[in-house]
Order: C-alpha cells, then structure tokens, then sequence
C-alpha cells in the first residue's frame, strides 16, 4: 500500500539554515533556494517570519522571499508564529505560510513562548485572515515522538493538538519528530492514532535524522499512506530550542528510498547534487547526506 507518488517540501532554507551559528549571506540563500526551484521540488520553505531576536538567521526573509526567482507551480511558505509574522509574510507576497505549534508543553514554552492552548488561541485570527487573503496555510506539530524536555509525549497529545491545527483550517499538519528520537514502530502508532482523527491525506511528517532513523521511519509512514514528506538538502539543520537535534533527513536520502521504491516525486537527483554542492560549498562542510556523499563522489 506504498503510495504512487510522493510530495517532498523542501526545508532546508528555512529549517536548515535557521540553526547555522554563522551567519549565511542572503545571496546564498537567494542562490540555494533558485537551485532547489531547478530540481522538480514543488513546495520549497524559504524562510520564517519569527522574532530576529529569537532566531537571529531568519531575520532576511524579507529580502529572501524578494529576491528569489519564483517558479511557476512551486510554493515557497514560510513560517509565521502571530500576527506580525502573518503581517510580514503578506508584505512579502508570500502564497503559503505555517504556524507551528508543539505536542508537548515545555517545549512550546521554549519555543514560541506561551503554553499550547495559548498558541492554538493565537494561531486561530492568523490562520482566519491568511485564509481570507487567499493564502493557504500549514501547520506544524512538534515533538510527536518525544521532547527535549519532558521524554515521552503521548499519541493522543499528538492527535489533539493536529485536530485542532486541521480544524483552525490548515490543509495539512506536518508531524515533527523534532529532535530524530523515533523508531518505526513508534512512528506508525503515533500516526495512526492522528488519522483518527485527521484525513492521512492532509499528514506530513517532519522527521529529523538525530538517530539516523529517519529512512526507516519514512517507510513506516509511507506503508502507513503517508505521501508527503519533509526534508532538507544536504541534511541541513537542526532546532535552535532542541539542543543536539540535528538536520532534517536529507532530501537526497528520500529521494533514493522513493526512487528505489519506484515512487514518483518529480524530483531529478542530479540536479538536487547540484543543490547540495552549492549550499556545503557555502557552509564548507561536506553534506550530512550518505546518498550525496556516495553520488558526489562518484
Ligand atoms: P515573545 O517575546 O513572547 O513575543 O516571542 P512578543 O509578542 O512579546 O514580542 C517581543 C518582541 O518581538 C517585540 O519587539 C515584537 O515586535 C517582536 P520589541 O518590542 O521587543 O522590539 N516580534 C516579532 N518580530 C518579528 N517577527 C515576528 C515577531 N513577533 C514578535 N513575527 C515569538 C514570541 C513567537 C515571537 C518568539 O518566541 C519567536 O519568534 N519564536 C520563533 C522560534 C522559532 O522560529 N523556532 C524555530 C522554528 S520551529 C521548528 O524549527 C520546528 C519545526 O521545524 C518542526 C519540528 O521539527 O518539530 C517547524
Ligand atoms: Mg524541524
């Protein structure tokens, strides 16, 4: 029951390089995020309209969503936590935004600064005005499968908070493994426990790769009908309220497990390389991915 086709969101702009200690110039950003638009990706997350205080590397976005060259067919969202977000991401002509909420108490206190029903109360007039802008809207959940703070985190935790982002009017609610904790067989009961709730076609996951098990968790998913996922160029990235998470699975990683399992993306691999070559020539670093590794060596 493998679904025929999958959609890959990109996240590595914004996902990515929102945890880079240096500071990543905006023409490389501009530069990374034209790249992946050449790769047949459909939805590319370009930034986050976030307090710079917070999350000093996004503060550009502006100047990002500006600069890049928009392809047609593809989707840039961006991140927006509340109104002066919401107000930002419209000013820069942005399509899609998300809002991202947390399963887990401590950490959206550490996160966005207030308790979870604080968060679903301050979401609900961004969600109402970006969709009456004509804006589509996403919503995160983080901590699905454990948090940096608290450990376990209930399914039925999951489940409520992604029925309350699904019923504010997101056409989707992206399912973050935030700091990579998750195993397979975790993963599948966490998700089935959402899809009591929530359509499985309106489900992402958002696996981080901390324990390298994000492969084998995007199978589990997949054979669970999950069809879109999320990943980073290069497995750029990390969260900057989860200590030791790091990167997002790499898209160069999905894209061979997809290619392998004979499931459409859309997504041509040599030119994702090319991606990947740009952004770690940029951070001098070689890419986190063992895939990109293998091909850019060869
Ligand atoms: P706060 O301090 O409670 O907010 O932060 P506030 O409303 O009291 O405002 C404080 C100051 O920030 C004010 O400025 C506001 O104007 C300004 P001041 O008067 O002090 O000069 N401000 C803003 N500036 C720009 N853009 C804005 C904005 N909002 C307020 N949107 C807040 C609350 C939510 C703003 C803050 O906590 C924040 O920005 N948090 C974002 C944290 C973040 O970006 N985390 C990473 C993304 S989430 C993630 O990575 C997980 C995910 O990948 C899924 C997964 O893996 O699990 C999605
Ligand atoms: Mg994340």
């Amino acid at each position: 029951r493998l679904p025929a086709s999958v959609r890959i969101v990109e996240v590595g702009p914004r996902d990515g390089l929102q945890n880079e200690k240096a500071v990543v110039p905006l023409a490389a950003k501009v530069g990374l995020i034209d790249l992946l638009s050449a790769t047949g990706l459909k939805t590319i997350e370009a930034g986050a309209f976030v307090s710079p205080k917070w999350v000093p590397q996004m503060a550009d976005s502006a100047e990002v969503m500006a600069r890049i060259a928009r392809v047609s067919g593809v989707t840039y969202p961006v991140l927006v936590p509340n109104d002066t977000g919401l107000d930002a991401a419209l000013a820069a002509g942005a399509t899609e935004v998300a809002v991202f909420g947390a399963a887990s108490e401590s950490f959206s206190r550490r996160n966005i600064n207030c308790s979870i029903a604080e968060s679903l109360a301050r979401f609900a007039p961004v969600v109402a005005r970006a969709l009456a802008a004509g804006l589509t809207v996403r919503g995160y959940v983080s901590c699905v499968l454990g948090c940096p703070y608290e450990g376990e985190v209930p399914a039925e935790k999951v489940a409520e908070v992604s029925a309350a982002l699904f019923g504010l009017g997101c056409y989707e609610v992206s399912l973050g493994d935030t700091i990579g904790i998750g195993t397979p067989s975790k993963a599948v009961a966490m998700i089935d426990a959402v899809s009591a709730r929530i359509p499985r076609d309106s489900l992402a996951v958002h696996f981080h790769d901390t324990y390298g098990m994000a492969v084998a968790n995007i199978h589990a998913a997949l054979d669970r009908g999950i069809a879109v996922v999320d990943s980073a160029v290069a497995g750029l990235g990390g969260c900057p309220y989860a200590k030791g998470a790091t990167g997002n699975v790499a898209t160069e990683d999905v894209l061979y497990l997809l290619d392998g399992l004979g499931i459409a993306s859309g997504v041509a691999m040599d030119r994702l390389l090319d991606a990947t070559r740009f952004i770690s020539g940029v951070l001098d670093r070689p890419p986190a991915s063992k895939v990109a590794r293998a091909l850019i060596a060869r």
